[in-house]
């Protein structure tokens, strides 16, 4: 089987895959202490552990590179994403930073409020953190009915929190990672703002997948481009921080991004902020040829013929593993998610049955994913487990990165697998990490054979 929709790039430069045994696999698990955060990528064959900062830049932004200004002040490089920025998105005031979670530090540092809520369809885990580290309560209010855009918000419950809730500020995570990557429509963004402004609560947009949901929001009619519904999707908010790492096609980067400095006082707080924390307001933790390649790569990633072939690269894997019945949560926008809750049954939450299928997939095969459920999800300030969408399995895709060929490997593992999936062990904690603890933690051993072993 093949994809029916070629690649609209071709491959200039190549870099060779790991092929690792499956003794060297056993190895490495055994010493990674059965986390694969603590894996060296020379034993990984397919790295599908992030879409984030892993996938290949184009020519043109080899080229950006070259002319980088690498002024500490003024640097051109500066004005060139700015105005990519502004061109796409609509905002005025530009604050880079070097990537998505220094925006969200500088952001909760300066507007986190202490006992206050903020409500989002579901934050990511690096949000959550901060949120919580500056004292606010979070509110996950995801529509599970929808099937499409599944990150829409529940606007019953949203309605229900802002009534009952000392709520400070709605997050709006497009797409939304926690929940499949799935998007959120247009048409709930706009409800979103009705309330909000009822309430007079402000919208924050989580933009690091901005140009994928724009697509869906595109192919199912919302707008005339997948760049006019980005540019009506951030005209709903108040401001952005954006991960460049995903649909800025760059290897590093982030920004701040406001509709303009109106609000004096909540700009010169940033910025007080952005130089104690990252550096000067033209650079912010970035090299000029970082902005540059970024300026133009947030212009690509908004290409009808990108997109259109990322969205179906997602969906061709995901019919590989359905088809061999392997439920997935329906094909979003930067990875397939594999419904490991499901899929093990004899597993419960806290026995992290994605985790789980994680260490066995690294050791049939060499494959590298990551875990989005209970264990990322975490423990809230009182130490309570944080609820999640379901024990999802991530496969996220690099962009511009890997071929059908791979997914069909990928598939194969996943067909080994089921052979005997009912004897996957559940995963116990040696050492729990404080924070973030997917990141950290280490685990008790991973007792299980499989039927066989895959090399490329
Ligand atoms: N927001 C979302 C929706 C994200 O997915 C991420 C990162 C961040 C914020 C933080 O950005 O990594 O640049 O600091 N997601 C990566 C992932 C790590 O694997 O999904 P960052």
């Amino acid at each position: 089987m093949t994809s029916n929709n070629p690649s609209p790039w071709k491959i200039k430069t190549v870099e060779p895959i790991p092929n690792p045994s499956q003794e060297e696999r056993k190895k490495a698990l055994i010493n990674s202490g059965y986390n694969l955060f603590n894996v060296s990528s020379s034993l990984v064959t397919i790295d599908l552990l992030t879409d984030s900062g892993t996938g290949s830049m184009s020519h043109n932004q080899w080229a950006a590179i070259l002319s980088g200004d690498e002024s500490y002040a003024g640097s051109q490089s500066f004005y060139a994403l700015e105005k990519s920025v502004k061109d796409l998105f609509g905002y005025r005031v530009v604050i880079p930073t070097h990537q998505g979670r220094a925006a969200e530090d500088i952001l909760f540092s300066a507007f986190g409020k202490d006992r206050k809520g903020v409500i989002s369809n579901h934050l990511f885990d690096t949000t959550t953190a901060h949120a919580l580290e500056s004292g606010m309560n979070i509110f996950s209010c995801l529509d599970k009915n929808d099937d499409v855009f599944g990150g829409n918000f529940d606007l019953n419950l949203l309605e229900s929190l802002l009534k009952k809730e000392d709520i400070d500020l709605i997050v709006a995570t497009v797409t939304c990672n926690s929940a499949g990557g799935l998007p959120v429509s247009l048409d709930n963004l706009k409800k979103v703002k009705k309330i909000a402004d009822f309430y007079n609560v402000k919208i924050w947009i989580d933009m690091a997948r901005i140009a994928e949901n724009s697509y869906f929001q595109y192919l199912h009619g919302e707008g005339e481009s997948p760049q006019q519904c980005a540019l009506q999707t951030c005209a709903l908010s108040d401001g952005a921080w954006m991960s460049s790492k995903k649909d800025g096609l760059v290897n590093i980067g982030g920004f701040i991004a406001l509709k303009d400095k109106s609000d004096k006082e909540k700009y010169e707080k940033l910025v007080e902020l952005e130089i104690l924390k990252e550096g000067f307001i033209t650079y912010g933790g970035l090299a000029g040829r970082d902005m540059n390649a970024l300026s133009v790569g947030l212009r690509e990633a908004l290409e009808p013929r990108y997109l259109k072939h990322r969205i179906n690269e997602i969906k061709f894997l995901y019919n590989l593993l359905t088809e061999i019945g392997v439920p997935c949560v329906n094909p979003g926008g930067h990875a397939v998610y594999v419904n490991a809750g499901k899929w093990l049954k004899h597993l419960r939450n806290d026995d992290f049955p994605a985790q789980s299928l994680s260490l066995a997939l690294y050791l049939v095969a060499g494959i590298r994913t990551s875990e989005i459920g209970s264990l990322c999800a975490g423990r809230d300030n009182q130490g309570q487990q944080i609820s999640c969408p379901g024990e999802y399995l991530r496969l996220a895709i690099p962009r511009r990165t890997y071929t059908s060929d791979h997914f069909v490997y990928i598939k194969q593992a996943f067909e080994i697998i089921s052979e005997n999936k009912d004897s996957l062990p559940a995963v116990k904690f040696k050492k729990e990490a404080k924070k973030l603890r997917h990141f950290q933690s280490l685990f008790e051993d991973f007792l299980w054979t499989p039927s066989k072993y895959l090399n490329l």
